[in-house]
């Protein structure tokens, strides 16, 4: 059966049709976040001296709040003042109320347990974790430069050279999030936000799954934003599919950070399904040769033939398109971001790069329902949730 219809272009849709089950060879290596929490649950007394000793609590009452950056699926995200510090943090609000069902509660427990272990220059920092009545808040670096999708409205379309410093840094914080056991799901220019010296941070791991190990499979759930969905998530195989659908929506990045648009894109949900499981890939003339040599790389049909399945970034640095990319110094930070976000430093609290329809909104963040019943005495949110990422 087709999934339904629907308009737009940026919705994140998930069809739950299949349970995650476990084959033999992808069973977990180490625990999933949700055992990890669980196992926190069972001993508070370990988790309280722990975060006494390495790191005092937060609480909302810690800050100012300065305005919103942005709305996601659950909630506000809201820039705000730590009151003794005055460091500055992206509060992103996940209205429990809104949360339909078991599975979406998980995605957000795998959300908050998978960015607190991970740590690379290119993947959003979470800082710390706490609860207020109605939300459960995750606790941001704030990215200053905002979205990189509003740098390409904002140009229409990057160079080349500014395409592959970005797609570089994405496939970095890739690599990073592959090495530990985690496949994203979600590459699109909304999720990559820019600091304030425009380097590119890999944000939003709410469809991120833990515990896959394999290129190939491991994950089920038909998960992701349509534009950017690989063929093999969509072919619902009973082996499923596995992180090289990453390396797939970085090669629809690339072609939409050049053109504009994503490849194979129609409004009409279905042409767009059957486009990217068949359609040949259309290289407009304006894509330099090695650019299009890259993007058809990443976009081959069949994972085991996809650039980087099998090893990552690192199969990048032989293509043509990032000769210009001196990989060892983008790690190093030691490169010259193509876009200057934040020209005036003298004010960063200031949200020029965020969208003036979400900025004008109060900050509030209103309990907005009861507790959904299968969140009645949840241990995991209850203890689980809190953290600070010891310094
Ligand atoms: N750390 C951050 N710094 C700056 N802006 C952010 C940050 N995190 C989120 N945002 C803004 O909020 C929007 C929604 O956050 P996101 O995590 O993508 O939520 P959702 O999962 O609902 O898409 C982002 O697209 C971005 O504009
Ligand atoms: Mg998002």
């Amino acid at each position: 059966m087709d999934p339904p219809e629907e308009e737009g272009r940026v919705t994140e849709i998930s069809f739950d049709d299949f349970d995650e089950v476990w084959e033999e060879d992808d069973a977990p290596a180490v625990p999933s976040p949700r055992e990890v929490l669980q196992s926190q649950a069972r001993a508070p007394a370990e988790v309280e001296l722990t975060r006494d000793v390495r790191a005092p609590r937060v609480r909302d009452a810690d800050f100012t709040r300065v305005g919103v950056l942005g709305v996601g699926s659950f909630g506000k995200v809201v820039l705000a003042k730590q009151k003794t510090t005055g460091n500055l943090y992206a509060l992103k609000f996940v209205s429990l109320a809104r949360l339909q069902d078991r599975k979406q509660f998980d995605r957000a427990l795998d959300e908050r347990a998978i960015l607190a272990t991970l740590e690379h220059p290119h993947v959003v920092k979470l800082h710390f974790a706490y609860r207020v009545p109605g939300h459960a808040v995750l606790g941001f670096e704030y990215c200053a430069g905002g979205e990189l999708f509003h740098h390409l409205c904002k140009q229409r379309v990057l160079s080349p050279r500014a395409t592959a410093f970005y797609a570089a840094e994405v496939a970095l914080a890739l690599q990073c999030a592959h090495e530990a056991g985690v496949v994203y799901r979600d590459v699109k220019p909304e999720n990559c936000f820019l600091d304030s010296r425009g380097h590119l941070k890999l944000g939003d791991f709410g469809l991120a799954k833990s515990s896959v190990r394999s290129p190939f499979r491991g994950a089920h759930s038909v998960c992701g934003t349509p534009e950017y969905m690989a063929p093999d998530v969509l072919a619902r195989k009973p082996s499923g599919y596995g992180t090289a659908v990453d390396w797939w929506g970085l090669g629809i990045c690339i072609y939409e950070l050049l053109t504009g648009l994503p490849a194979w894109y129609t409004s009409d949900r279905r042409k767009l399904f059957d486009r990217i499981r068949g359609a040949p890939l259309r290289l407009p003339p304006s894509i330099p040769s090695d650019a299009g040599a890259c993007v058809a790389a990443l976009l081959r049909r069949h994972p085991r033939q996809r650039l980087c399945a099998l090893n990552g970034a690192d199969e990048l640095r032989t293509e043509a398109f990032f000769g210009g990319v001196d990989f060892d110094a983008l790690i190093l930070g030691a490169l010259t971001p193509p876009i200057e976000p934040c020209t005036n430093l003298a004010r960063p609290a200031h949200r020029a790069n965020f969208d003036g329809k979400f900025t004008t909104l109060p900050v509030d963040t209103p309990v907005e329902g009861s507790l959904p019943d299968f969140l009645a005495g949840d241990d995991a949110l209850a203890t689980g949730w809190e953290f600070v990422r010891a310094v």
